[in-house]
């Protein structure tokens, strides 16, 4: 692709590059010549995603064993990435998540149901780690990445939102908060760096099923649509949940030049889900 020629050399930063979206992402810009750090709690997902990379594009990958709430563990990435390539040019917080405990068995409460099945049974601490892997595992390695950007005028920051940001799903109350908090911080984050040349912007993925949503989307034994599942497409114009794929040009977009005057911006990629009012 040689549309975006002006990617080629540069350095990323993929955070959650071991995860289905996250290693999908870096190996659409390993193959416009960016090279790909991928940085996952679990090294050896992350180094094995970094090495199908590179023997897919002809690319540089490389995977590192880094927790995205430990600063230590980002300074020490930031060190190695720093090291091999120069400072990063982009960051894609792609890390994030749902924890089951954090959502509510019940979607909503009726007169005389259970509170316990529903918000009044929700796991405190659950709620905590799903608000922390989201909201603080953006800001922690945007403060790690970003301070090398903002010195030297120029970079990229992409946080991954959701839908959920923008029409709170049932159940996943912690994740829709958390997601909720990164669509602002991106927002913040643009305003406060647009002086420097650092643009900060967010995708809003729809619905892609992969291994946090498989358990709420299909049924786990035979694949099956769950109806959670079977409402979600339903409420899908496209009538599909994403491919990893849909998210390239985008990606690819926000992180070019071609895009220099956007920033702040919190894009979906929804099949016209947000779009669509169910009549
Ligand atoms: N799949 C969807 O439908 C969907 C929709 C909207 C948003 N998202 C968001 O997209 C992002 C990527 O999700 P995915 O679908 O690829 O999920 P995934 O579970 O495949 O990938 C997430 C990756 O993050 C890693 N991770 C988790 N905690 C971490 C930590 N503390 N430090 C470092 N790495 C950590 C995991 O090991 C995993 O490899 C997430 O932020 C998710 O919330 C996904």
């Amino acid at each position: 692709m040689t549309e975006f020629a002006d990617l080629r050399g540069k350095a990323a930063v993929i955070t959650g590059g071991g995860g289905v979206l996250g290693s999908s992402m870096g190996t659409a810009l390993a193959g416009v010549g960016v090279r790909v750090a991928l940085l996952d709690r679990d090294g050896q997902l992350a180094r094995s995603k970094a090495e199908a990379i590179a023997a897919a594009t002809g690319g540089e990958a490389v995977g590192l064993k880094t927790d995205v709430l430990a600063r230590k563990e980002l300074e020490a990435a930031a060190a190695e990435v720093e090291a091999r390539w120069g400072a990063a040019d982009f960051l894609i917080n792609a890390a994030g998540g749902n924890a089951p405990a954090a959502t509510t068995r019940l979607e909503r409460l009726e007169a005389g149901s259970d509170p316990d099945a529903g918000f009044f049974g929700v796991d405190v601490e659950a709620f905590r780690r799903t608000v922390d892997l989201n909201l603080m595992g953006t800001v922690l390695p945007s403060l790690v990445f970003g301070r090398a950007m903002a010195r030297r005028g120029s970079g990229a920051i992409l946080n991954i939102s959701s839908m959920s940001a923008i029409r709170p799903l049932t159940k996943v109350v912690a994740y829709s908060a958390s997601k909720a908090a990164v669509s602002n911080f991106t927002a913040w984050l643009a305003v406060h760096l647009a002086g420097t040349g650092v643009r900060v912007n967010a995708i809003a993925p729809g619905f892609f099923l992969t291994e946090q949503n498989r358990f709420l989307l299909t049924d786990e034994k035979t694949g099956v649509l769950t109806a959670r599942g079977g409402k979600i497409v339903a409420g899908t114009p496209q009538r599909r949940f994403g491919a990893p794929e849909d998210l390239h040009g985008l990606v690819l977009y926000l992180l070019s030049e071609k895009s220099a005057f956007v920033t702040g911006a919190v894009v979906p990629v929804d099949g016209g889900f947000n779009a669509y009012a169910g009549v």
